[in-house]
């Protein structure tokens, strides 16, 4: 690491022209020196807030990953198994292990847990909405089969993950709208289903922290439609905790500006804030699949990893302002190796989001954040 080895030429330089004379001394940057090299980001960011990451048991499988994911985070999301789709394939079956593999993996590095996620208009089963004909279900069908899945997804993990994402993005992608209109929950329920869903969460586990999730939450018109919707709950005395920024970012967005105004307006509902599945792409934001262009580069080229040092830098230390009010920051995945956005939404694009590389070493960004001076 860069650190361990600019302290080593520190020291032997400071011996060298007879600053360390004195034994105690280099005993002392001796210990340092050793501390450091075992420290990860969850250590220099012990008084701010818990360092997460996005994993799969596949990952925690590999040893290198684990290796990394233990020394570096202090806390784990399950990037798709907890999800209904993959969790709950049909009415009557769930899918326990792989979820159950990331909880014992946490218990047995004292990591904790983050859920990820209850209700979402995507990865959902197929049956879930359909009756025994294959008709659209009733609104009050809907709402017990939400408690049922909500209920034995909560109350099985109980004590065992500190934070559920409850709603995923509830808002739509429309400036026009506040609700996402097109979402099945939406069609059968309406708006009332967000409520419901946080009520069920709230009583399978009265002490797990409740937050509603989105992407784009820190643009400035995302952010208002954001706000309308959860002061809603928040008025309306739902149990809501906090609210989950994505931050699927890039190196054009967002600004500090943005992303300060985004932080108080959200804690300005009394309400905690996370940043909950970050990465910071290399090119502009994109929603719909499409083919690489031919003259499109995707190479890590200097000029664009200086921009991603600074962004991340940036975001960092707005982060940094705002321990007590954040209270935890997750990256989207572990290392540059595998990153969702090499495929999304451009099949075969390499991006290289991470603070780790395809090596899984720490980049240059890393020593960036965790070069705190305060
Ligand atoms: C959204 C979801 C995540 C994940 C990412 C893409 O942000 O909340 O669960 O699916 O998209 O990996």
């Amino acid at each position: 690491m860069r650190i361990f080895n600019s302290r080593v030429v520190l020291l032997l330089f400071a011996v060298s022209i007879g600053l360390c004379s004195c034994k105690n001394e280099t005993k002392t940057t001796n210990t340092d020196v050793a501390k450091t090299d075992q420290e990860g980001l969850k250590d220099y960011y012990k008084e701010y807030f818990p360092m997460g990451v996005a994993v799969s048991p596949r990952a925690l499988k590999d040893s290198s990953q684990a290796a990394l994911i233990t020394t570096q985070f202090k806390s784990m999301t399950p990037e798709n198994v907890m999800k209904m789709g993959p969790l709950h394939p049909e009415q009557n079956r769930y899918n326990w292990g792989p979820a159950d593999e990331i909880i014992a993996f946490a218990e047995a590095n004292d990591m904790i847990v983050r859920g990820h996620n209850l209700i979402w208009h995507q990865q959902y089963p197929d049956w879930f909405f359909k009756d025994a004909d294959g008709n659209q279900i009733t609104k009050d069908t809907l709402y017990t089969r939400m408690k049922k899945h909500i209920t034995d997804v909560v109350s099985r993990y109980k004590g065992k993950i500190y934070a559920w994402d409850v709603v995923n993005e509830a808002v739509s992608d429309d400036s026009t709208k506040v609700y996402r209109e097109e979402s099945p929950f939406y069609k059968i329920a309406g708006e009332d289903y967000l409520a419901k869903a946080f009520e069920y969460a709230h009583e399978a586990d009265p002490d797990v922290k409740l937050y509603y999730n989105d992407y784009n939450a820190v643009r400035p018109e995302k952010r208002e439609r954001i706000y309308t919707l959860v002061k809603k709950l928040v008025d309306a005395g739902v149990p809501i905790d906090g609210v989950g920024i994505q931050g699927h970012w890039s190196i054009f967005e967002p600004t500090e500006d943005e992303l300060k105004k985004a932080i108080a307006q959200y804690s300005s509902l009394d309400l905690d804030v996370q940043v909950t599945e970050l990465d910071i792409s290399l090119y502009k934001w994109e929603k719909e699949s499409r083919k690489k262009r031919a003259d499109e580069q995707d190479d890590f080229i200097p000029e664009l990893e200086q921009k991603q040092i600074d962004q991340y830098d940036m975001v960092f230390n707005v982060f940094r302002e705002n321990k007590g009010t954040l209270t935890g920051v997750t990256f989207w995945n572990i290392s540059d190796q595998y990153t969702w956005l090499d495929t999304y939404p451009v099949p075969g694009r390499k991006n290289y989001p991470l603070l780790f590389d395809e090596n899984l070493k720490p980049k240059k960004a890393f020593y960036k954040v965790t070069d705190i001076n305060e």
